[in-house]
């Protein structure tokens, strides 16, 4: 195999073992809805192999289809989430079976495919790209989903490093031209593309994510009692559902707990806050005299090398994510501390970008001018418009494979069960720039 062919089979390991590990649990537990928002556990398991039937074998590989009669079943689109635990599902033993088989003869594609052949779908192993991102990107739903059952046991302990003593604060972005999105990343999403300059004025951007320490502060001076912080439907939102603190956040005896996969513990306030909605963040940040950044704004701040006046892969150069550079792949369950990661700055200076928690901005979710959807619509282009709205970065749930500075994620504005915090910016007056 060539050295893509080997990593694109190392990448599609490492997603099926994080697939079958946080599947690793009784019939009973997967089966089970936990909660409206979520499928059943089984749900994702097939459907990730469901997908990497349709795509890679089918579609790449020209393959008869296996198991044709289950399509309609795993189509996200066919079936809203609260429908699915009515399926007649695959069981967690078939299941199993079923992705360990599209996965075998999906290496057998790999093999024999000629990833230079001139086929959009299948240079560089974009096919294979989707399919691999496609499953970190369910794994981490999975663990979503597991934090909301809320089981005992379920979660991982790792070393993550300290937090460091170092000037909070903001940094400066000066004002000029960059180039959002990207034209050239292999593996890049639809809604990535193309590269197309934005100019932006100067403006100021969070150091570090807003941590849970200055979260306390908002929630302990009235932050939920007072509509002039919330717009208008998130103060309903808010009063409707007696939204009073982050999700899985307690008061107990004077002091905030939270609940971190069936765990209670005291919340830690050097990390990053998460597990609140859009509408949470965007209180918080006009309280705090400031506002969230558009997502142009959050993506020049991660990866614009104005030196070499281009754009990077990652906020600290285009090496591969490594342990000393973000917090990704569920290394702990949990963000960690800010400052831990000083060697994944980027050029401006903000840290902690990727990883910890995805980012709130406050941009809807929109094509980019130029946007061609591939390989389907209901990737991205069924999804735009004032409905969704973005986040950059990623989670430490997130894997090292499906981060870029280009990357968008986008959800509705009152969820929270997703690992997502914010960091705030304001405009920089003409002095400060
Ligand atoms: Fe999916």
């Amino acid at each position: 195999m060539t050295g893509l062919k080997e990593r694109i089979a190392a990448g599609l390991e490492a997603g099926r073992a994080r697939s079958l590990a946080y599947t690793d649990l009784d019939d009973e537990v997967l089966v089970r809805q936990h909660s409206p928002l979520m499928s059943p556990l089984v749900w994702d398991l097939a459907h990730v192999g469901n997908h990497e039937e349709l795509w890679v074998l089918r579609e790449a590989g020209g393959i008869t289809p296996l198991r044709p009669e289950i399509d309609q079943m795993y189509d996200a689109f066919a079936h809203p989430r609260g429908e699915r635990p009515a399926l007649p599902l695959l069981r967690p033993d078939e299941a199993r079976t079923y992705i360990a088989g599209v996965r075998g003869r999906a290496l057998d594609v790999l093999d024999e495919i000629d990833l230079s052949r001139p086929d959009p779908l299948c240079s560089d192993g974009l096919v294979f790209g989707l399919v691999l991102q496609h499953e970190h990107q369910h794994d981490e739903t999975m663990l979503a989903t597991l934090q909301l059952c809320g089981l005992p046991g379920l979660v991982r302990d790792g070393d993550l490093p300290a937090a460091r003593p170092a000037a909070a604060g903001e940094v400066l972005v000066p004002g000029g031209p960059f180039t959002a999105g990207t034209s050239t990343s292999p593996w890049a999403y639809d809604n990535e593309r193309p590269a197309h300059r934005v100019e932006l004025p100067a403006y100021w951007i969070d150091r570090f994510p807003v941590t849970n320490g200055a979260y306390i502060a908002f929630v302990e001076d009235g932050g939920y009692s007072r509509p002039r912080w919330w717009t208008p439907h998130g103060w309903s939102w808010r009063a409707r559902r007696d939204i009073r603190a982050p999700l899985f956040w307690t008061r107990e005896a004077g002091a905030w707990w939270r609940t971190r996969f069936g765990r209670a513990e005291p919340v830690p306030p050097d990390e990053p806050v998460q597990h609140v909605s859009w509408y949470e963040a965007d209180a918080y940040a006009r309280w705090a005299g400031r506002r969230l950044p558009t997502e142009a704004e959050w993506e020049k701040a991660c990866g614009w090398d104005p030196g070499a006046a281009r754009a990077l892969a990652h906020p600290w150069g285009d090496a591969e994510p490594g342990p000393e550079h973000a917090n990704l792949g569920h290394r702990a369950s949990r963000p960690a501390p800010v400052g831990a990661f000083p060697a994944g700055a980027s050029p401006c200076g903000a840290e902690q970008m990727f990883g910890e928690v995805w980012e709130w901005t406050s941009s809807w979710f929109l094509p980019y001018p130029g946007f061609r959807s591939f390989p389907y619509r209901e990737y991205s282009e069924v999804f735009f418009g004032e409905i969704y709205r973005v986040l950059r970065g990623g989670s430490w749930a997130t894997h090292p494979a499906a981060v870029r500075t280009t990357f968008r994620n986008w959800d509705h504005p009152h969820r929270r069960q997703i690992f997502a915090g914010f960091r705030c910016a304001r405009a920089a007056t003409p002095g400060e720039s």
